[in-house]
């Protein structure tokens, strides 16, 4: 019963440390919540990885943060999300929740009725997974999926408002020009951290109306309907916050911090069992 498990904590991870943005909307929404959050630094990027490799290094993931009794794990990673979401639940008690569902829901409630374009890693796109989502709910809507590779080195450089983040938005963006688009997801962890750049090349190539969403805020308040629901939140916090990482290169504090501030000491070197 997961009410007699409400005092565990909340597991969380991503291929990296852009599911720290993830990670700290939750943290916002639900202080009282402990949270571990692991970020697979020695394998990323999973966003040009076959889905295969993707749902294995998942798998090796989740057993790490089920060993350590979490809760419920969120999957802070688009990638992950859109190649093995539903496989990571198999064989264990624990449940798990995706970053793409609440992500295109998010995106359809701040749409005014026109297309929606998704942003994401390779993977993302190509697994069609905001697509299917966002038809789920609305299936005659047009959404125009655009991979953006190149954003997620320029987001861990922490080059947010640097003039080449700015042409290569331009280059990304170009082809939305006259589709109508009102709504624009970031659909990768890391892009938040470049959301001003894009905004600002948005609004060249679609106007000042266009919304861009991310999924962080949408998953929190997923997460929190879904503790209510299952009479699992903690019962008093403040709730503490752990930081594992599978590689610990030098600057992993300095860039942490970029995606969370919190994060930016005591990250812990740990080895997630790889099958
Ligand atoms: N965290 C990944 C995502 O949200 C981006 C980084 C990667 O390619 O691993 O899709």
């Amino acid at each position: 019963m997961l009410r007699e498990r409400r005092e565990a904590a909340i597991g969380v991870f991503d291929s990296g440390l852009g599911g720290l943005t993830v990670a700290a909307a939750i943290a916002e929404a639900l202080p009282d919540e402990e949270l571990l959050y692991l970020g697979d630094t020695a394998r990323v990027p999973y966003g040009t990885r076959s889905p295969a490799t993707v749902v294995r290094y998942a798998r090796n993931n989740v057993a790490f943060l089920r060993e350590r009794g979490v809760k419920l794990v969120v999957v802070a990673c688009n990638t992950v999300s859109a190649h093995a979401l539903g496989g990571l639940a198999d064989g264990g008690d624990t449940p798990v929740i995706g970053v793409i569902r609440p992500g295109a829901r998010a995106a359809l409630a701040a749409s005014r009725g026109g297309p929606v374009a998704v942003l994401g890693t390779p993977g993302t796109v190509r697994s069609r997974a905001y697509e299917y989502a966002i038809h789920e709910i609305d299936p005659d809507r047009a959404v125009h999926a655009i991979a953006c590779p190149l954003f997620v080195p320029l987001a861990e450089e922490g080059w947010s408002e640097h003039a080449v983040t700015t042409m290569v938005a331009r280059e990304y963006l170009a082809p939305l020009a006259g589709t109508g688009v009102d709504t624009i997801i970031l659909g990768c962890t890391h892009y938040p951290l470049l959301a001003g750049a894009i905004r600002a090349v948005a609004h060249e190539v679609l106007g000042p109306e266009v919304a861009i969403v991310d999924s962080a805020t949408a998953v929190a308040a997923e997460v929190a309907r879904f503790l209510d629901s299952t009479g699992s939140r903690r019962l008093a916090g403040p709730g503490a916050r752990r930081f594992y990482v599978t590689d610990a290169p030098d600057r992993v504090g300095e860039v942490a911090g970029r995606f969370w501030s919190a994060a930016s000491q005591g990250i812990e070197h740990v080895d997630v069992k790889v099958t």
